[in-house]
């Protein structure tokens, strides 16, 4: 087992009534022997895949917690994404609820504990063991109104956007220096049919894709559910948003435009794996002549990659920290 995960269910009672299971897949097995009930939420579709159907709940809501006893999950790597999910607990598990949460010890805060504090009145940390660490929570205190998700209006070169946000979303309610670049070139892209928001985070870009190009199809795609539901409220049904890891569910040829602000690391992990393997995907989908707007940290030696992977690639700008390119798919 993990050790994160061995961590978790050491400090775990033996048996609970009902078992939530959060962004800790590889705990299934360990808790289908240890509860009666066992309900798994993942954030990622790609967590979700390790679960076996029966167990997986379709939200993390006040129905899907409310007879929950007992909570294990991976701290999520956003201090926001924690306070949301401890807020949750507390409104609606049981009175007597606990909640194991595990880390790495490098990963771990004090801000964890404090974000935990808010809604438990007991909070403890466990021995560390190899170097993970688990922080027990207990004694919900019932918030009267739920503070997630967030929002707040935006101007946008004139456009007013409400962007909405999860504690898990990325960039939490900020607009990111990378997709700033990408903001204030998206005048440039190619007037198209079909317009795609490659790993859409709060939906921004989407949302600004849906205001010029009011004529046109403009889809998003987040593995994250934090991302998807996020930008269904901040792009709103303008926007057709899957939660899903890649672009499976688009035909080759299917899309004229990708605008992207690629992953470069999964959890706390830097891995360019899985742009590359977006990338490759985007390949398959974009028709002839598509074009592919991607930006990305200038260190990153991906323009030759996206070269290679979909098409002749121009530098449009580059700053300190960020490089904007466009591809051409051939
Ligand atoms: C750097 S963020 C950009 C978010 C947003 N477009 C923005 O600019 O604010 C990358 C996004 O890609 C998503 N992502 C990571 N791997 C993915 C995958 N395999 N398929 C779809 N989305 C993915 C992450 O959840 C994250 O929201």
């Amino acid at each position: 087992m993990d050790p994160v995960d061995r961590i978790i269910a050491a400090n775990s009672p033996d048996h609970a009534r009902h078992l939530l299971i959060v962004d800790a897949p590889g705990l299934a097995d360990e808790g289908t022997a240890r509860a009666g009930r066992v309900s798994v939420w993942c954030d990622d579709i790609r967590d979700r895949a390790l679960v076996a159907d029966e167990l997986l709940i379709p939200r993390l809501d006040a129905a899907a917690l409310a007879d929950v006893d007992l909570v294990w999950m991976r701290l999520p790597s956003a201090l926001g994404g924690l306070d949301e999910y401890a807020e949750l607990v507390a409104a609606f598990a049981v009175p007597e609820v606990q909640l194991v949460a595990g880390g790495r010890e490098k990963h771990l805060s004090r801000s964890m504990n404090s974000a935990l504090a808010r809604h438990f009145s007991s909070v403890a940390a466990s021995l560390g063991q190899q170097k993970s660490r688990a922080l027990l929570a207990s004694g919900p205190s019932r918030a009267g109104h739920l503070s997630w998700p967030k929002h707040k209006r935006l101007d946008i070169g004139g456009e007013q956007i409400d962007l909405w946000w999860h504690g898990a979303t990325f960039a939490a309610g900020r607009v990111d220096d990378g997709t700033r670049l990408l903001i204030d070139h998206l005048d440039r892209v190619a007037d198209a049919d079909r317009y795609l928001d490659l790993g859409c985070g709060s939906g921004l870009l989407a949302a600004l894709l849906t205001r010029t190009h009011p004529d046109s199809t403009v889809a998003a795609v987040d593995a994250s559910w934090a991302a998807v539901d996020a930008t269904r409220r901040t792009a709103g049904a303008a926007v057709e948003a899957h939660w899903a890891s890649g672009l499976d569910a688009f035909d080759d040829q299917s899309i004229d435009v990708i605008v992207c602000n690629p992953p470069f690391h999964r959890g706390a992990a830097k891995d360019s794996a899985p742009a590359l393997t977006l990338f490759a995907e985007a390949s398959r989908t974009l028709g002839p002549g598509g074009e592919f707007w991607c930006v990305f940290n200038s260190h990153l030696p991906w323009k030759s990659r996206l070269s290679q992977l979909i098409g002749p690639t121009t530098l449009i700008t580059q700053n300190r920290g960020y490089t904007l390119t466009r591809s051409l798919h051939q």
